[in-house]
């Protein structure tokens, strides 16, 4: 029987790959964002200062507190890397979300996994570039695709036992046989998958497994205790593969952003340390909206947790603060072996 190995979090803002004197790249796209949220509200850049004024966000934009919090990412990143391949799988489950890079505006799957021969991380496209750059992404998009097209096999015949396990256990996975294309031109992978190969990875290329959940796009959005469930399944899935494999599971994003909230981000990593399933599963919905439901891809690796016996060691939790309305994004870095 398949065996679930190990397990590592991490997030993959841009501000991981761009560097800390370039932050304000990002702040300008937060002075003009309209919605950004917090908890159950929406607020404007001004409102949300107002809001915050008093919580000292000054002190944390500073150079020297960037430099330090960007260095202990980049630490902790190299660390899940070398933890990784020193588990060395057989296979890499990793669950994203899709920002319009597969899925577009005309469907969007809540749950997807990919079962095809291989996935194509191509370089960008100059208007895809032109489009990163504007949103103050130049230095992400060079993290997250390649400078030369690169090919990642997938082990075709345990992703299609994934989903038709899942399916057997009432979830209605969407599949995918191949990845979308528009007249032959690949669609992009994922950042949430190609971060980790090329930044955690090195692009090394462990057989892949991409899963997808809508985290982001109304009115579809999966809710923290169906994600969850989502994982138990996709574990007893693994568990019940006639083969020896050893499979490595991952979640990729979050944890909250582009507003960070410190207190979210601790109570749910510590639910996840404390193996405490009700706390994760019962924060309010509202809670995960923009950049924060990417914490949700965290939750669905919890899920796949609460399967084994893997015991969550975390790394590190940073909050990035790039304005002094705390705006930003907590980055946190955890594996389970
Ligand atoms: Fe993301």
């Amino acid at each position: 029987m398949a065996e679930i190995v190990m397990g590592f979090g991490t997030s993959h803002g841009p501000l991981l790959a761009t560097p800390p004197e370039q932050w304000d790249l990002r702040a300008n796209v937060d002075r003009r964002n309209p919605e950004l949220v917090l908890g159950a509200g929406t607020y404007n850049f001004e409102q949300l200062y107002e809001l915050r004024k008093n919580d000292g966000y000054e002190k944390q934009n500073t150079i020297e507190v960037r430099r330090e919090r960007h260095a202990r990412c980049q630490k902790e990143l190299d660390e899940v890397g070398r933890r990784v391949i020193a588990c060395n799988p057989d296979a890499l489950l990793i669950v994203g979300d899709d920002h319009h890079e597969w899925f577009k505006n005309d469907i969007q799957p809540a749950f997807s996994i990919f079962h095809g021969k291989e996935v194509f991380n191509r370089t960008l496209t100059d208007e895809e570039k032109q489009d990163k750059i504007s949103q103050g992404n130049g230095y992400a998009m060079q993290i997250y695709h390649p400078p030369t097209d690169e090919i990642y096999p997938c082990p075709q015949d345990l992703a299609a036992h994934i989903i038709k396990g899942c399916v057997n256990d009432n979830f209605d996975i969407t599949a995918l046989g191949e990845q979308p294309n528009d007249n032959g031109v690949m669609r992009q992978l994922g950042h949430s998958h190609g971060f980790i190969y090329r930044r955690v990875l090195n692009s090394k290329p462990i057989p892949l497994i991409p899963a997808a959940v809508n985290t982001y796009y109304p009115p579809n959005q999966p809710t923290p205790q169906r994600c969850f469930d989502l994982g138990r399944a996709i574990a007893r899935a693994i568990k019940s593969w006639p083969g020896k494999e050893r499979v490595a599971v991952a979640g990729s994003g979050g944890v909250t952003h582009f507003v960070i909230d410190e207190a979210m981000d601790r109570r749910l990593l510590d639910a996840m340390k404390a193996r405490d399933w009700k706390t994760l599963c019962n924060e309010p919905d509202i809670h995960f909206r923009s950049g924060t439901s990417e914490i949700k891809n965290w939750i669905v690796l919890a899920g796949i947790i609460s399967e084994t016996n893997l015991e969550m060691d975390l790394l590190d939790y940073v909050p990035c603060y790039r304005s002094e309305a705390g705006t930003g994004s907590g980055m946190a870095f955890a594996t389970w072996q």
